[in-house]
């Protein structure tokens, strides 16, 4: 890792709970809350996706919607328009993971730039990062919309090596969604997945450069590899 000069993140599932919506959906739907959360997510990244090949963009929270949408209907539960945007707020609110306050700050500290390489469009990252105090640990809030397609699209990678204006090699993509570090890494970013489920990797042809439980063990991984570098 002694190349790395900046680290850009994944946002939803990496930084943030997407399953923190959970209790919410709960509140309005006894005892459904970690179905609906589960199928919502996997809706909401289908569609993007999808969105993606028809070359029909649509903004992350329009995506996110209609996925919770369906996920109701699929699930035969009746949404209304009230229950559906208290849902959707919510998701403007989502936790950050435990560790992710204190790490942050301590990456920057060894002189890292920071980003966030989202999906989400700037609404929805400013309100999620803004929410949880963090906005002054970026240097930098990307999101995919300049470029109208979605992760894992080379176009949308390339936004972090445009803002950061150093090589592509000397940038970690640091994400959990196996898919994402799969395209990260096809696109020629270093790339490390966070595992915090214990899953297995995607087969499509990549692996990341480095896997870890959570960011703090990131953080030891930098300094084991800055202490080789002294010793040299
Ligand atoms: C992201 O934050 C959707 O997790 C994905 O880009």
């Amino acid at each position: 890792m002694d190349h790395i000069k900046a680290i850009a993140f994944d946002l939803y599932g990496t930084l943030f709970d997407v399953h923190s919506v959970v209790a919410r959906c709960d509140e309005h739907f006894p005892g459904r809350g970690r179905e609906i959360s589960n199928l919502w997510r996997q809706k909401q990244l289908e569609y993007t996706w999808l969105r993606s090949l028809m070359n029909r963009y649509v903004t992350f929270e329009h995506a996110t919607e209609d996925a919770l949408r369906y996920t109701c209907k699929h699930l035969g539960l009746d949404l209304d328009d009230d229950v559906c945007k208290a849902l959707c707020d919510a998701y403007l609110r989502l936790l950050p993971f435990p560790e992710v306050p204190e790490t942050l700050p301590e990456l920057r500290r060894r002189g890292l730039k920071l980003a966030v390489l989202s999906n989400g469009s700037p609404h929805s990252i400013g309100a999620v990062v803004g929410h949880a105090g963090l906005v002054g640990e970026f240097d930098h809030l990307l999101s995919v919309d300049p470029v109208r397609v979605y992760k894992p699209d080379d176009r949308a990678y390339r936004l972090a090596e445009q803002a950061f204006g150093v090589t592509r090699s000397s940038i970690l993509f640091v994400s959990s969604n196996a898919w994402d570090a799969t395209g990260a890494r096809y696109f020629g970013f270093p790339t490390c997945w966070i595992n915090r489920a214990g899953n297995v990797f995607e087969e499509m042809g990549q692996a990341p450069d480095w896997e870890v439980r959570g960011l703090d063990e990131l953080l030891r991984l930098y300094d084991v590899s800055g202490a080789a570098r002294g010793q040299r």
